[in-house]
């Protein structure tokens, strides 16, 4: 990690403040090494005439990392974005999930018959206590605004379950004289049957800008006036918003609430990614707040609409996503719309496995003899506890996946492991003699402030003279790399490759995924539930955020799917484990491989990818994704050529 950046906080005056319990002000943004992993450019590549000369040698970026580590990277480099638009998880109370489907069938029969949904990978977790979420957000607003221009505009997209509390941090970051509107985007949806309230079917976004000179293009978003109104301005003579040469054929600036549909209604635009937005949203927001060639930050990408609208409408992009479906999903829907940009991965430790939300859900599996804490009585400050071999057993906190181990929370663990000798110690007999029955306890953090060592914390415990009970700090990152091997088998293919002529051809042979084979075990070993309704990407609220009734922990199977997972069996070859097929096929002269998007190949809703290539050249690197989203890469000098 290279040296931390700081914050500019300017703190707000003469206006209300959230206030409550745990409220924490960051001070430094961690600073995180990144690394190129794809260059993707399309031949006959959009050619701008920027009339900006800010950022003049800025280049479309995609980042894998979390909003925070982007804006660290966008300080570190000097970059400012001209205009943002955010719509980070909603604090619903949902876990977001992708289906993930078997290509199994040949393309002609119905959907029905050709695919098979084997199960869902979380994408990620949106399941917070109501102060974690409002710090966890702070901290990000401040970072995000300052990498944004002097007269940048910032877009926040919520809901009713968090957004009147986002409202006082927004006037806190950005100054509350500097709020110019709350958008009330509108959208139709049946609701559910039995319900004891009106149908929720609208979210907020609130627009701000830290300078009066803020853009507002209103003749890029005009709308026809109705037909009475534009009657009216003839009779009237003078008209009653422009007076005397009133030109009603502008037409009009919209209302500050928008009725669009979502998504899931716009079929053209579905990308199968729960809470994907409509592009009308973004294209009035994009159009009325910048120009072409400037920047357009997006730092919770999801499907990566605002970068695919940004590009359309001749704009650069910024955006970034913690999940790899999210990154997998927007790379994908770029190289669609012939945008031209480079991937990166920040290696800022979130990013373990698919996402943040699988990350800890895998952690506590990790530990030896682990029980919760429901199950060991502890108090509610604990996760639960390791049962050890002998007897003892080690009370263990997870600091948190977006949290710093920092020297207060020292002096809170402190106090909760006096609690701890107090309420739990006794002296035990094992083959060693009589020991406490708790020698320790485990503290596990994703990140820490400088000076919070196992040293630090010794001394700390020792100065207190209250516990004998000695804590252990863990860091999360090395905790699974540890254990990488256990959590992680790579899939595997078998390629050949053949010439021919001038020509090279590739076929996959075979492929096989243990983490898929033991998912589908799974799936066929589960338990059979009525049907219910769930908030995946088929919702029908395009953000699957308000009305949802799942309950996230429930993975017991629909009776109907129970009969059609016993029949599945994966085929010899495995192609229909297969998403994506990509090809590195040029090497740039700093060592970078550059991707050739002309023989991507994706498998359809139904079909199966082509599995046969004919490529220019013997030398490239073949990434092969499965449908979980799990990569290999395959560098052809590994390969044996015949
Ligand atoms: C509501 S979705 C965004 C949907 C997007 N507007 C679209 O049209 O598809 C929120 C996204 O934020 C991502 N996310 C969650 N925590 C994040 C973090 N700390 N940094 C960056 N992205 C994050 C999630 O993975 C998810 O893709």
């Amino acid at each position: 990690m290279s040296k931390p950046i700081d914050y500019t906080i300017e703190p707000a005056k003469g206006q209300a403040l959230l206030n409550f319990q745990g409220r924490r002000l960051p001070d430094k943004i961690a600073l995180f090494e990144t690394s190129l992993v794809e260059e993707a450019r399309h031949e006959g590549q959009k050619k701008f005439k920027f009339e900006t000369e800010l950022n003049y040698d800025f280049k479309n970026l995609l980042i894998h990392g979390d909003c925070l580590s982007a804006c660290a990277f966008l300080k570190s480099q000097n970059i400012k974005v001209d205009l943002v638009y955010i719509d980070p998880p909603f604090a619903s109370g949902a876990n977001y999930a992708k289906k993930i489907f078997l290509r199994t069938g040949n393309g002609k029969e119905s959907m029905e018959n050709n695919t098979t949904a084997i199960g869902e990978e979380i994408m990620y977790g949106d399941i917070w206590q109501k102060e974690d979420y409002l710090n966890w957000l702070y901290e990000r607003l401040l970072a995000i605004k300052d990498v944004m221009s002097a007269d940048a505009s910032i877009y926040v997209h919520l809901d009713w379950h968090i957004g009147h509390y986002v409202k006082l941090l927004m006037d806190e970051v950005f100054g509350e004289s500097n709020f110019i509107n709350e958008i009330v985007w509108c959208y139709h949806g049946p609701g559910s049957p039995g319900q004891q309230n009106f149908t929720r079917k609208h979210d907020t976004i609130f627009w701000y800008s830290p300078s009066e000179e803020y853009k507002f293009n209103d003749d890029d978003i005009r709308i026809p006036y109705h037909e009475t109104t534009a009657a009216k301005f003839e009779s009237a003579g003078t008209g009653f918003a422009g007076g005397e040469g009133f030109d009603g054929s502008r037409g009009k600036i919209p209302e500050d609430w928008w009725v669009l549909p979502v998504t899931s209604r716009v079929r053209t635009e579905i990308v199968n990614y729960a809470t994907q937005k409509p592009e009308a949203l973004l294209e009035r927001i994009i159009k009325t707040s910048s120009d072409k060639g400037e920047i357009i930050a997006d730092f919770f990408s999801g499907s990566g609409t605002t970068a695919k609208v940004a590009s359309d409408l001749d704009r650069r992009f910024f955006t970034c996503d913690v999940g790899i479906n999210a990154i997998q999903t927007t790379r994908d829907r770029l190289v669609k719309a012939k945008a031209s940009f480079d991937v990166l991965k920040i290696n800022d430790g979130v990013r373990l496995f698919r996402n943040p939300a699988q990350t800890v859900a895998k952690l506590f599996s990790l530990l030896e003899g682990y029980k919760d804490k429901a199950e060991l009585g502890l108090g509610e400050f604990w996760d639960g506890g390791m049962i050890n071999k002998r007897g003892t057993f080690t009370p263990v906190k997870f600091v948190g996946i977006d949290k710093k181990l920092t020297v207060e929370l020292v002096d809170v663990i402190i106090e909760e492991v006096i609690g701890v000798e107090e309420n739990n110690q006794e002296e035990i007999k094992t083959d060693k003699g009589t020991e406490d029955k708790i020698p320790s306890v485990k503290i596990i953090y994703a990140y820490r402030q400088p000076e919070v060592t196992q040293e630090y914390v010794n001394k700390a415990i020792k100065q207190s003279k209250k516990t004998g009970i000695k804590a252990e700090l863990i860091s999360l990152d090395e905790l699974l790399a540890q254990k990488a091997d256990v959590l992680y088998t790579p899939d595997n293919a078998m390629i050949e490759i053949k010439q021919d002529g001038k020509q090279w051809k590739v076929e996959i042979k075979k492929f096989f995924s243990s983490y898929l084979k033991n998912k589908i075990d799974d799936f066929k070993n589960k338990k059979v539930k009525p049907k219910q309704k769930t908030l995946d990407e088929n919702g029908d609220n395009g953000n699957g955020n308000g009305n949802g009734e799942e309950n996230p922990n429930d993975n017991s199977l629909p009776a109907e799917d129970q009969a059609k997972a016993m029949k599945i069996q994966i085929s010899e070859s495995g192609l229909e484990l297969i998403e994506a097929v990509q090809f590195d096929t040029t090497l740039d002269k700093d060592g970078v491989w550059r991707s050739n998007l002309s023989i991507e190949d994706k498998a359809g809703v139904k079909e199966k990818i082509k599995a046969v290539y004919t490529l220019q050249t013997d030398k490239f690197k073949m990434k092969i994704r499965n449908i979980a989203g799990d990569e290999i890469i395959i560098d052809s000098s590994e390969l044996i050529k015949k």
